[in-house]
């Protein structure tokens, strides 16, 4: 029998897991904000009262840590209903009750009533959120809709991994052009590039773009590339955020 391709549906599951859901909402109490996460929301997000929408907000790590920083209008939703409890939870017990708490999915979000005729200033999707959605057009579906909510002028920041961040990177990848030249590669993957495995996080579904692919992806849905760095090149993490989350490329974006 063919394996099964991985879907939306799989990431959702498996987000909705009771692994995940503990590893996400334990990073939302204890971790909170990233370093260089905060050095560039506090560089490209200049207006704090400016209404924010976080795309793929899980147990609220990133959530919560905005409003720390003293933003006032936050939106955030997520497509995985249990971490959105837990996000829900933390911002109780946090008194942060204005931040408003949505489940969506990023790729339809006309489907969401309460986003349907907002408009933000600014979209963030932290923490590789954007490349856990399988298959390139719905992530291009994702971007067209955070950009079709934003104002002109909105920035939005996300991360990525980077395929050819590293020469053990470089190597890893030629082996698996390999295997998909020869059609050998794991049978749910839907596209070079992507990942499905599993760890204490639980099961993961990540698609590995490079950077071209990014920028093609950020042209096509009317985003204007304005920044992109790895993380090391922007801060030096505590041993905790680097035990959590491998290095990554931090992306800013225009609506213009
Ligand atoms: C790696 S987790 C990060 C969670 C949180 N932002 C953090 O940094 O701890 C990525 C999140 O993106 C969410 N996600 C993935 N695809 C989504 C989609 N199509 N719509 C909404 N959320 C999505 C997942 O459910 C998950 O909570």
């Amino acid at each position: 029998m063919d394996a099964q391709k991985i879907t939306a549906a799989t990431v959702r599951a498996d987000f909705n897991d009771s692994v995940a859901v503990a590893h996400y909402a334990r990073a939302a109490h204890f971790l909170g904000l990233w370093e260089s996460e905060r050095i560039l929301i506090e560089r490209f997000f200049p207006d704090k009262a400016a209404p924010l929408l976080e795309a793929g907000c899980g147990a609220g790590r990133a959530t919560l840590g905005l409003w720390q920083l003293g933003f006032t209008q936050i939106t955030a939703f997520d497509f995985a209903e249990e971490l959105v409890e837990q996000a829900g939870y933390l911002a109780a017990e946090r008194g942060a009750t204005a931040i408003t708490l949505l489940v969506a999915d990023a790729t339809d979000l006309k489907k969401s009533h309460p986003l349907r005729d907002t408009v933000f200033f600014g979209a963030l999707f932290f923490f590789n959120g954007l490349m856990q959605i399988p298959g390139r057009e719905h992530r291009r579906a994702a971007l067209r809709e955070l950009h079709r909510v934003c104002a002109l002028g909105a920035p939005f920041l996300f991360t990525t991994h980077d395929r050819d961040a590293s020469p053990t990177e470089r190597v890893l990848w030629r082996l698996e052009t390999e295997r998909w030249v020869h059609a050998v590669q794991d049978p749910r993957l839907v596209e070079f590039g992507d990942r499905y495995f599993e760890d204490e996080a639980g099961r993961t579904f990540m698609h590995l773009p490079d950077r071209a692919e990014i920028l093609a992806d950020l042209a096509a849905t009317g985003w204007t590339h304005e920044y992109d760095a790895m993380r090391t090149e922007l801060a030096r993490e505590s041993r905790a955020v680097r035990d959590f989350s491998d290095e990554c490329r931090f992306w800013v974006a225009r609506k213009h």
